[in-house]
C-alpha cells in the first residue's frame, strides 16, 4: 500500500455519526491497551495519528481515519477495561456490537491480542463473536518486540490452543508497533478486502 495521506475523519458513538461516503472500512477490535492506536499509526507510518496512551481506556469512541481518500480505518474502544462503570462497559458492548454486526462498509475485522499473554475470556469471546459475524479476521499478536526470541515462533501455536484458527476467513499474524514487524503483511491481508 502507497500511502499518499491519512486523517482523521471522525468519530462516533452511533450509527447516525458514521461517514456517510459509502467507503469500505477496516476496524480494529481488541482488549484496552493491547495496541490498536499503535497499530493504526505504525500502519500508516504516523506517530500520533490516533491517540495512545500507557494507561488503558483511551480509545472511547469509534475513531474512523481516513486512508487515501479511499477507505477508514476504524479504531474501536478496548474491552475489558476494569476502571471502566459497567454501564460505560455495557455501553461500549452495545455500541461495538451495533457497528460490528449492522456496518454494510465494513469489510475485515483486525482482532488483537497480547503476544505475551495467554487470551483472556473477553479475547476469546470477541473472537468466537467474530466468527459468527463472517467477517474476514486477521488476528494479529501485538508487541512480539516484548517476546524473547526463542519464544516468539511459538506465540501462534499457543494461541491455536484457546483460538480455533482453522477457518478459510481467519489469517494470524506477529505484530510490533515498535519494530515495524510485517507492517507490509497487515497491509496485503488488508488490500484483498477493500
Ligand atoms: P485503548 O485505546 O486503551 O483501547 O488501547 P490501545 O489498544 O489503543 O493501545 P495503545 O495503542 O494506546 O497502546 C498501549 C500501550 O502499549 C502504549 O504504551 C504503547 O506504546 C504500547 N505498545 C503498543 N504497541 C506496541 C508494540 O508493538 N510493542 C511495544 N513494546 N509496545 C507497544
Ligand atoms: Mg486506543
Amino acid at each position: 500500500m502507497i500511502i499518499k495521506s491519512s486523517d482523521y475523519a471522525i468519530s462516533a458513538v452511533k450509527e447516525e455519526q458514521y461517514p456517510q461516503d459509502n467507503l469500505s472500512e477496516i476496524a480494529l477490535a481488541g482488549r484496552s491497551n493491547v495496541g490498536k492506536s499503535s497499530l493504526i499509526n505504525s500502519l500508516l507510518g504516523r506517530k500520533n495519528l490516533a491517540r495512545t496512551s500507557s494507561q488503558p481506556g483511551k480509545t472511547q469512541t469509534l475513531n474512523f481515519y481516513i486512508v487515501n481518500q479511499d477507505f477508514y480505518l476504524v479504531d474501536v474502544p478496548g474491552y475489558g477495561y476494569a476502571k471502566v462503570s459497567q454501564t460505560q462497559r455495557e455501553k461500549f458492548g452495545e455500541m461495538i456490537q451495533d457497528y460490528l454486526e449492522t456496518r454494510e462498509n465494513l469489510k475485515g475485522l483486525i482482532i488483537l491480542v497480547d503476544s505475551r499473554h495467554e487470551p483472556t475470556k473477553s479475547d476469546v469471546a470477541m473472537y468466537n463473536y467474530a466468527l459468527v459475524l463472517e467477517l474476514p479476521i486477521l488476528v494479529v499478536c501485538t508487541k512480539i518486540d516484548k517476546v524473547k526470541k526463542s519464544q516468539q515462533n511459538k506465540v501462534i501455536s499457543n494461541l491455536k490452543k484457546n483460538f480455533d484458527l482453522a477457518h478459510d476467513n481467519v489469517s494470524v499474524l506477529t505484530y510490533s508497533s515498535v519494530q515495524k514487524t510485517h507492517v507490509k503483511e497487515v497491509w496485503t491481508w488488508i488490500e484483498q478486502y477493500l
